[in-house]
């Protein structure tokens, strides 16, 4: 190809990325906060070599089939790609990567940082301090005052063992905590031993965690995994944590589910939709802790993200298969690059 290929950036993603991408491509950044209308999406796709795209960008197969034959990749800014059919995007060539490992320690501490939040009542304090009712007290310290849930000792539930559910358990160690898994498939036995993690039935890790945690991508069997009767499983004093997709979990159950006191709280950063609104039931709960899906939010790691972006754009510029590719059939469909 005499000159760049083209790539359309779908929202501002840190600079050095964008700056590495802009060796070897012509860059186009959407300028604005919201995500391209559907419509826009779809009139670049048919002009652009190359995508990045988010987790708000909804690639699905008729934008894959009007794309063609220009767009060749889609790399998404994003560990999970629930938003793009992959299937599609296989059959007709395109590759699609994704930013895995890079976001894996942000998103674990920040899943630790619910835990603690949502047991010792964190948010919930702040908010009594501020208020001025610790002030109308007239007490500065009372034994029996916002007593929460200690962590040390308890069992934690892991859903989904991937990279981001074994650093959530590497850092439950230092809470000498005992953990139970789950996934669809089992770990090598020497990476169980050196977690300390036990593998058991979903039904078991509901009925004996005092935490569960999701780390399962969202796909249509982690769709609504946990409804009305997992959650009716999990002991009253337990919570829920989750830091994986809002549709993993059914939301009006799990809204009765603290109504009704069949758990003792929440702490969610992902949510069926999102941006969550205000008058959302799960706003009404002094035991939800709520974050506008923050998990990779450092400067950091979303600045590895980019770079990630970038090596797996420029990999396939190079004509080499880029380096998380998540579609690894596409190989056979057409050859990485711009021929
Ligand atoms: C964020 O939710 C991601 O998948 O990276
Ligand atoms: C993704 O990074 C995962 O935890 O599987």
């Amino acid at each position: 190809m005499a000159s760049k290929p083209r790539v359309f950036v779908t929202r501002q993603i840190p600079e050095p990325g964008l700056n590495r991408i802009r060796e070897y491509y012509e860059v186009d950044v959407w300028p604005e906060y919201t995500p391209p209308p559907y419509e826009v999406l779809l009139s670049k796709a048919k002009e652009y070599d190359a995508l990045v795209t988010l987790l708000t960008d909804k690639i699905d197969c008729n934008l894959i089939e009007q794309s063609q034959p220009r767009l060749r990749i889609v790399a998404q800014y994003a560990v999970g790609y629930d938003n793009i059919d992959l299937d599609c995007a296989t059959k007709h060539g395109v590759y699609v990567t994704n930013t895995p490992g890079v976001l894996t320690e942000a998103v674990a501490d920040f899943t630790w940082g619910l835990i603690l939040a949502v047991t010792r009542r964190i948010v919930e304090a702040d908010q009594f301090v501020r208020s001025g009712e610790w002030y109308k007290t007239k007490t500065g310290w009372h034994p029996l005052m916002m007593l929460g849930f200690e962590v040390n000792g308890k069992t934690l539930g892991i859903i989904g063992m991937g990279r981001i559910g074994r650093a959530v358990a590497e850092r439950a160690k230092g809470f000498k905590m005992r953990i139970l898994y789950y996934d669809t498939r089992r770990l090598p036995e020497d990476v169980e031993k050196e977690l300390n993690a036990e593998y058991v039935p979903l039904e078991t890790l509901l009925k004996e965690s005092d935490i569960v945690s999701i780390h399962v991508p969202l796909t249509e069997k982690t769709y609504h995994l946990i409804g009305e009767k997992e959650l009716r499983m999990m002991k009253p004093t337990a919570y829920l944590v989750n830091t994986a997709r809002g549709k993993v979990i059914d939301t009006n159950a799990l809204v009765k589910a603290l109504e009704e006191k069949w758990i003792a709280g929440a702490a969610l950063d992902v949510f069926e939709e999102e941006p969550l609104p205000p008058d959302h039931p799960l706003t009404k709960f002094k035991n939800v802790v709520l974050a506008p899906h923050l998990g990779s939010a450092t400067t950091e790691t979303r600045t590895k993200m980019a770079l990630l972006v970038a090596d797996n754009l420029i990999a396939f510029y190079k004509g080499e298969v880029p380096p998380t590719l998540v579609n690894k059939d596409v190989v056979n469909v057409r050859k990485p690059g711009f021929h």
